[in-house]
């Protein structure tokens, strides 16, 4: 497998990952998974109508957005979180990333699976 590295270029990166949902049945009970999921998105998440379906789905959605990045940062310094109108947005938490990169990403879940695609560009540096 390729070395991963930081993408160099300013063209926007893709990602996309699918998840069975059956993964993250027990998790929706257990409320728990703190190195994968915020506290913000398990909560939001128990609230959901399907619960595993939106675990998935962040997790695809955290997936995508490590595949657009071509690097493997930790899953819960990715959080997914819902915009007013329920329009998922990605909140990275390190402040490096967040600084330097805006993203879209679009989820999709079903009671089987569910899928996530991200896609990553890198902010225009502000003129000093
Ligand atoms: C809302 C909508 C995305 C649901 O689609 P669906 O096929 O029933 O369900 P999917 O599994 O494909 O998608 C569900 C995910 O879509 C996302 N979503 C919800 N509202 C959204 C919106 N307005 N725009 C984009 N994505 C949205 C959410 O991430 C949701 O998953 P989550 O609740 O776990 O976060 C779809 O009806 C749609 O695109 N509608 C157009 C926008 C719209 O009509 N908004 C409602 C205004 S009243």
């Amino acid at each position: 497998m390729p070395k991963q590295s930081k993408i160099q270029s300013k063209e926007p990166s893709v990602g996309f990952d699918l998840v069975e949902v059956a993964r993250f049945k027990d998790l929706a009970k257990a409320k728990t998974m703190s190195n994968v999921f915020t506290a913000r998105e398990l909560k939001d998440c128990q609230q959901k109508q399907n619960p595993a379906e939106s675990l998935a789905s962040r997790f695809a959605a955290k997936e995508a957005a490590r595949k657009a990045l071509q690097k493997n940062i930790k899953f819960n310094q990715i959080e997914i979180i819902n915009q007013k109108n329920g329009s998922p947005q990605v909140n990275f938490l390190d402040k490096a990333i967040k600084e330097h990169y805006q993203s879209v990403v679009s989820l999709s879940h079903t009671k089987r699976v569910a899928g996530a695609v991200c896609i990553l560009w890198q902010k225009k540096s502000k003129k000093k």
